[in-house]
């Protein structure tokens, strides 16, 4: 094995970015029986929770010498860590290749494209019903090719736990006080892993609730085809196991879709598709659990903002496609009607 030597001036430049980062703010959002924060993530560098495991994992594996001027770094993601890992490369002079799939936002992919050289498109939907294999299959292509190549794995890097149990959990902690429950969206895990660890140790009462999207895997429900990126994954993700769990929210794509707009409406929160599942998850959890004396203290994150959804989530349109796809799916298998000849004798027009 080649022995690599870490870049002094690479630890240098990214020291100096992380000295110039400030955490997210924390924000009270009004509520008849429970006091809600909503930590806005979107307010990191790069407009998503992302920024944190970025930044940390690229910062780790400088500091191990995992990369050094000349390396390529290549990364699988629907967006948003792609896009920080763009923003964070290009300020070290990095290149960086990101590979993504077709529900990659077109503002993301646009964005993409400008930041970076090169962007790997994939097309073929994986078994799960998602694109996550195909994406792995083609990381995994492109680490072959050559040169010296960096896969920062963010499903699987413990870095990205430390990320958000260091700084997200830390800000949280800090800025919060005391938090009954915790409701974070999950996809690699990576944020529900750090986030619920630290917060349990300071708050063992805590209930973490973890929100997935129908047609996940993750938590053992049937694959299906899923639109919103950010949330839900076609496998389970080894960073998963690490977090502690309380309870699972699965939450349907149109529920996540109407609960952003409640959350536009309502808070002026001009949020993503995760943030719209977390807030539909918050009001079936306690409409089942309904808070009995004390108002309970619940926190989420807000991950990402609303702006590369318009075309999606924002737009009627799409919103009334998704509606009519849902009760497609969820209508009772179709029997040729009608069956027999009493059913045409009571047919009535
Ligand atoms: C908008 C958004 N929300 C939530 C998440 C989930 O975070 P994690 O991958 O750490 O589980 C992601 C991950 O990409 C995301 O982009």
């Amino acid at each position: 094995m080649v022995q690599r030597h870490a870049d002094k001036a690479l630890i240098e430049r990214v020291g100096q970015i992380r000295a110039g980062l400030a955490g997210t703010p924390l924000f009270p959002l009004a509520d008849d029986a429970l006091d809600i924060v909503a930590k806005l993530e979107f307010c990191n560098p790069t407009g998503s929770t992302k920024d944190r495991s970025a930044l940390w994992i690229l910062e780790r594996a400088i500091g191990r010498g995992e990369i050094l001027p000349g390396t390529t770094v290549v990364e699988s993601s629907s967006g948003n860590f792609a896009l920080a890992l763009a923003f964070y490369c290009r300020l070290l002079g990095i290149p960086f290749v990101p590979v993504i799939d077709p529900n990659c936002n077109k503002a993301t992919e646009d964005h993409l494209r400008k930041l970076c050289g090169r962007v790997e498109m994939v097309s073929e939907r994986d078994t799960g019903g998602g694109y996550l294999k195909t994406r792995l299959a083609r990381v995994q292509e492109l680490l072959a090719e050559p040169g010296h190549a960096y896969w920062p794995n963010q499903y699987a890097n413990p870095d990205a736990l430390d990320a958000h149990y260091l700084f997200t959990a830390g800000e949280l902690i800090k800025d919060a006080g005391a938090i009954d429950y915790l409701f974070v969206g999950v996809s690699t895990g990576g944020t529900i892993a750090g986030v619920s660890r630290r917060v349990k140790e300071v708050f063992p009462h805590c209930t973490v609730v973890a929100v997935d999207t129908e047609g996940s895997v993750i938590f053992g429900g049937p694959p299906k085809k899923r639109r919103i990126p950010g949330i839900g994954s076609s496998i389970v993700p080894p960073l998963c196991r690490e977090a502690l769990i309380d309870e699972v929210e699965m939450v349907p794509e149109f529920r996540a879709a109407e609960a952003c707009h409640e959350l536009f409406a309502r808070y002026g929160l001009f949020a993503g598709g995760s943030t719209g599942s977390i807030y539909a998850g918050i009001q079936s959890y306690f409409a089942r659990n309904r808070p009995v004396g004390r108002r309970p203290t619940v926190a989420f994150l807000a991950a990402d903002r609303g702006h590369a959804y318009t075309q999606t989530i924002y737009n009627p349109e799409w919103l009334q496609e998704l509606r009519a796809e849902e009760a497609f799916a969820s209508a009772p298998a179709w029997t040729p009607w009608p069956q027999t000849e009493g059913d045409l004798l009571t047919c009535t027009p």
